[in-house]
């Protein structure tokens, strides 16, 4: 059966990503939020997206209405009752995650919908056994800029069923237009098992004054062709994400690598959060 309605709890910065992607591909989206303040945050996020990709004639006025047109933003979860797959993007907290499966197992109707974590690092099969379901819960794990970067990652559970990885891998590429790659359920998948430690590397040499942030970046970016450098991302991708990642995958492994510098834990408590909020490593105007 094909995919036509899918839903997407949490409208941050990788939420309203990943409903953007869906209703570009043309499904029917329902965005889903704790508060009115975040769905609305998260509309006007998609809304300029949208505007920027007409600007630069990427997309008609007409495919933005209708593309605008076939998402809801609710605070209801009630409304994801009908839903063939929804992707949960809530922030990476493992209680607020397993208590948002356990209610989508109980709301959505469908025994054959699939429930997605996008979670950077967190074990699936915790969110799959806050379920009935197991067996039809996996991750499906994109990136920042969710619109921009053509991976995801599938993560199957050991309880993931076979033909559901299969049919999301046939989804992800053929309506997505997207490149699918399979991982483990191993932390940090397989992406974030080799990033957060290089990002943790490069935050660790600025602590230790080696070198300025700035050519801490540029040596990445003029000398290795990174479109851009560890610390300017880890602000794109966020600190508190980095941060949260980082402490997940430490406290499965014990592996150093993953272990969160004092300074990020530190520019977290300030809320100097990187570029949504204005200020990390950098400062973000506007
Ligand atoms: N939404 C939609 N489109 C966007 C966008 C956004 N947020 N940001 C940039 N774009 C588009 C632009 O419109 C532009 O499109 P065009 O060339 O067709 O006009 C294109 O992307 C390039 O953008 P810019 O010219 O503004 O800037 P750059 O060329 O510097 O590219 C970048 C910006 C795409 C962010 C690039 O620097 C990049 O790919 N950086 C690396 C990002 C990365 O590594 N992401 C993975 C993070 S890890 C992760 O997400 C996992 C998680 O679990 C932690």
């Amino acid at each position: 059966m094909a995919i036509e309605r899918a839903g997407v709890i949490g409208s941050g910065l990788m939420g309203s990503g990943i409903a953007e992607v869906l209703a570009r591909s043309g499904l029917d989206v329902v965005v889903r939020d704790i508060s009115d303040e975040a769905v609305a945050a998260g509309r006007a996020r998609i809304e300029k997206s949208f505007d920027k990709g007409v600007s630069r004639g990427k997309m008609t006025e007409d495919e933005r209405s209708a593309a605008l047109g076939r998402m809801a933003f609710t605070t209801d979860m009630a409304a994801m009752a009908d839903r063939q797959l929804v992707i949960e993007a809530a922030s990476e907290n493992e209680e607020i995650k397993k208590s948002i499966f356990a209610e989508l197992d109980s709301i959505v109707e469908d025994e054959s919908a699939i429930l997605a974590s996008n979670t950077s690092s967190m074990p699936i099969i915790r969110f799959a056994q806050a379920t009935s379901r197991p067996s039809r819960v996996l991750g499906i794990h994109f990136f920042n800029p969710a619109p921009v970067q053509p991976l995801v990652e599938l993560v199957t559970s050991v309880l993931t069923a076979p033909e559901v990885v299969d049919e999301v891998e046939a989804f992800v590429s053929g309506v997505l237009g997207k490149e699918p790659i399979r991982a483990d359920d191993r932390p940090g998948f397989v992406v974030n098992a080799l990033l957060i430690p290089f990002l943790f590397s490069a935050i660790r040499m600025y602590e230790a004054g080696h070198a300025t942030k700035e050519d801490i970046d540029t040596g990445m970016v003029k000398g290795c062709a990174h479109p851009m450098g560890p610390l300017r991302l880890a602000d794109m991708v966020g600190l508190d994400t980095c941060f949260y990642v980082g402490q997940s995958m430490y406290a499965e492994t014990g592996d150093p690598a993953a272990k969160p510098p004092l300074i990020l834990s530190r520019m977290v408590d300030a809320g100097m959060l990187g570029t949504k909020s204005g200020r990390g490593f950098y400062e973000y105007g506007g």
